[in-house]
């Protein structure tokens, strides 16, 4: 295949909590699943998680557990450019270009601004950019740097960030106008997965699982603290003997993704019969996600060791990208009058 005629799947992915089930279903396996048809480049969005996280151990940690969930689901390093978005340094003098040719105007819409201005202005504060740091604001270019950089063709990404993504496409669009005689951006789109139930699983409280709704069931927990987040899942009071409509609860919907068919139909069955309560719904939940995730987790663990091959695997990923991203740059360089 020529330079033109691969397509290439590109996401990032920002390390800023323990990966949870949600993030799985939602996210790693969409994306697993174009690195089938796509020539596929996924990576840690760490600089991006440094808007939020001032923690160096933290974000250190994140960082790792994020690359170990996605390796330990199946990301096969050999076919996908996997790699820290901090070691690409193309990335950020690139930033400074976009800048230049980005409005602030779309900053100002950007639904991450603008709703940090909003809850200032709900707390009353006189500052509506009170607490807001340049990198919240300039996030937006530095995540179409990190799609444009990489000639992505398509961006697997949750609803929540597709403005970003049409940002990279404007952004390109800005850029291709004034300078498209010498160097032009491939212009990205964005694929996201429909909110169906395939894509998107109830959360501990019957929402959509999700970080900021404090509903997440943790990927690799310890077993221990595994029974414990799923025990808590609140569940109606109906008596143990009393009939019950599987249907309206969480836990069973959960099970109903992960448990097995027979266990399933069988519970199905004895909820509504009546004679089953939900603490038993959930340690057979439990014991689905023990099983289901069980060898993953071993490989997750294995790589999270110090010492192990993550680190390795993360160079030689950033080794790859650069092939990529230093001509790029040095085009762009020529193209703008720097070089
Ligand atoms: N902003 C994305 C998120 O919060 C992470 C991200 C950074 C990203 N750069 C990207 C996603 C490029 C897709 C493409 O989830």
């Amino acid at each position: 295949m020529g330079p033109t005629a691969r397509k290439v799947s590109l996401t990032g992915i920002k390390p800023t909590g323990e990966p949870h089930l949600g993030n799985y279903i939602g996210a790693i396996v969409p994306a697993l699943e174009l690195a089938n048809t796509y020539e596929s480049v996924y990576f840690i969005a760490d600089y991006h998680a440094l808007t939020t996280i001032r923690d160096r151990d933290l974000l250190r940690h994140y960082t790792r557990s994020v690359a170990a969930t996605w390796l330990a689901a199946g990301l096969d390093p050999d076919r996908t450019t996997f790699y820290r978005q901090s070691d690409i340094t193309e990335t950020f003098e690139l930033t400074w270009v976009l800048s230049c040719v980005s409005a602030k105007g779309l900053m100002n819409r950007a639904h991450a601004y603008k709703a940090a201005r909003d809850r200032n202005r709900e707390a009353g504060k006189e500052d509506l950019d009170a607490g807001v740091n340049m990198g919240l604001f300039n996030y937006p270019v530095l995540m179409a740097v990190d799609i444009l950089i990489m000639d992505a063709d398509v961006v697997p990404v949750g609803r929540d960030q597709l403005q970003h993504v049409e940002y990279a496409a404007d952004i390109a669009g800005a850029f291709n106008s004034v300078y498209g005689d010498r160097f032009k951006f491939k212009v990205p789109a964005p694929v996201v997965p429909p909110e169906d139930s395939a894509h998107t699983l109830p959360g501990t409280d019957g929402r959509k699982m999700s970080k900021s709704y404090d509903n997440t069931i943790p990927l690799f927990a310890p077993e221990a603290s595994l029974r414990k987040v799923i025990r808590r899942i609140p569940t109606d009071s109906v008596p143990v003997e009393a009939p019950k409509d599987p249907d309206s609860a969480a836990v069973f919907t959960l099970l109903e993704r992960f448990g097995g068919d027979d266990v399933v139909a069988d519970t199905r069955a004895r909820l509504l019969a009546g004679g089953m309560g939900w603490g038993e719904v959930k340690a057979q939940l439990t014991d689905a996600l023990i099983a289901r995730f069980g060898p993953m987790r071993e490989r997750y663990e294995a790589l999270m060791a110090p010492g192990s091959e993550l680190d390795d695997l993360l160079v030689h990923g950033a080794d790859k990208a650069r092939k990529q991203t230093r001509p790029v740059l040095e085009r762009v360089r020529d193209a703008i009058g720097i070089a």
